[in-house]
């Protein structure tokens, strides 16, 4: 039987809760398939960072190393500043493994009511490809003169040709994949040396693809547009930080942020990629059993595709849209009463192996 080591980090608060349900409903489909998943459970979080002063142990990037992908819930509760805590486990993982692509597929299901009332599948299918390295996400710049009337702080964004080609890249192929569009974030008009520079890319890529259509918008424009007109938008192409607001504006659309997938991928294959839901550890809600698992569910088909096994992630994806279009199993994020684990039991049942 085929077997893939895969290091799973629930982490804080409802990581806890999501990801050990996710891990059931892909060990059945493995079951069925052929394949095991030897999961490896990594304790590193804020409780670890508050006994063990780090939030992984010094070797934590090499023990990931020796895994073929990472499975994560969320980083980052109270008590631990999200500074500390995400810039010692999750963004580290993302740059030393060289997950520059974070792509995260937003779509609207049969069965669920989002803010659009009359919103159909067809309208919401799109993939938010987010650069996942560089951009806004820093460590350039610095405070001074704290606690005094002079204090200021200055943050430097990169973009490097490098960097920003490598996901045109991404997002072109991904867009001649699916419909042909491919929209760019930009802000070109408010910042006037990297925005200017992406445009350049992106218009580059978009020369080089005359089969292609492209549009840039800037991104507060892109993001009404997210809510008055989402049919419009297939592949959109952001930086780090627009991509990942715009990540929860999508899931948003699509009715909660609790059902929204991501892939951090490292698409040359040469360290481990990295799946986890767009939301993080709901300190409001954690604790109670009633978190949505289907962004962490969703996001372990992501990794069963990159692992090799696009049937097995299919069947997944399809017993989600076959509960969500056919019950009234719903956690409370949209309307329902499911507890996390009755949601996940729902969807277990829908697997043609069940
Ligand atoms: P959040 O995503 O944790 O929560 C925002 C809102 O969405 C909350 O009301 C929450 O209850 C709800 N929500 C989120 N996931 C849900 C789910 N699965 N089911 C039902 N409802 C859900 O965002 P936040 O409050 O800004 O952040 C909380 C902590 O998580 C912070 O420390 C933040 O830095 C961290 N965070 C981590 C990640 C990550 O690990 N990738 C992502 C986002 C936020
Ligand atoms: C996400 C999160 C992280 C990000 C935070 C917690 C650093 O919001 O994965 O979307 O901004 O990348
Ligand atoms: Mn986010």
């Amino acid at each position: 039987m085929r077997e893939h080591r895969i290091a799973a980090i629930p982490g804080d608060g409802i990581g806890n809760e999501v990801l050990p349900e996710a891990l059931r409903v892909l060990d059945r489909v493995g079951a069925a398939h052929g394949f095991r998943l030897a999961a490896t459970v990594l304790p590193w979080s804020c409780e670890r960072y508050l006994t063990d002063g780090a939030m992984m142990p010094a070797d934590g990037l090499d023990r990931l190393r020796e895994h073929d992908a990472v499975f994560l819930g969320a980083v980052g509760y109270p008590g631990v500043p999200d500074h500390v805590s995400l810039w010692g486990l999750l963004i580290p993982i993302r740059r030393a493994f060289g997950q520059y692509v974070n792509m995260r597929p937003i779509r609207l299901f049969d069965g669920i009511t989002g803010p659009l009332r009359d919103a159909t599948p067809r309208m919401v299918d799109m993939v938010v490809v987010r650069e996942n390295n560089e951009g806004e996400y820093s460590e350039i710049g610095g405070r001074l003169y704290q606690g005094t009337p002079e204090e200021f702080a200055v943050q430097q964004s990169t973009f490097t040709r490098r960097g920003t080609e490598r996901i045109m890249r991404f997002a072109f192929e991904l867009a001649a994949e699916r419909s042909g569009r491919v929209a760019s974030a930009t802000k070109s008009n408010g910042i006037i040396h990297t925005m200017p520079f992406w445009d350049e890319v992106f218009g580059e890529f978009a020369a080089a693809h005359p089969d292609l259509s492209t549009e840039q918008l800037h991104i507060d424009a892109l993001a009404a547009g997210f809510v008055l007109n989402p049919a419009r938008f297939d592949v959109i192409v952001a930086s780090n930080l627009f991509g990942d607001i715009l990540s929860d504006l999508g899931a948003a659309v699509a009715g909660s942020i609790g059902i929204a997938p991501s892939a951090n991928l490292n698409p040359s294959g040469s360290h481990p990629s990295m799946f986890e839901p767009v939301h993080g550890s709901a300190p409001d809600i954690a604790g109670r059993g009633v978190a949505n698992p289907i962004g962490q569910i969703w996001s372990g088909a992501l990794m069963l595709r990159h692992l090799g096994h696009e049937a097995a992630a299919r069947e997944v994806e399809s017993a989600i849209e076959t509960v969500l279009a056919t019950t009234d199993a719903r956690t409370p994020d949209l309307g329902g009463t499911a507890s996390t684990t009755e949601m996940t039991d729902e969807i277990i049942r829908a697997l043609p192996s069940a």
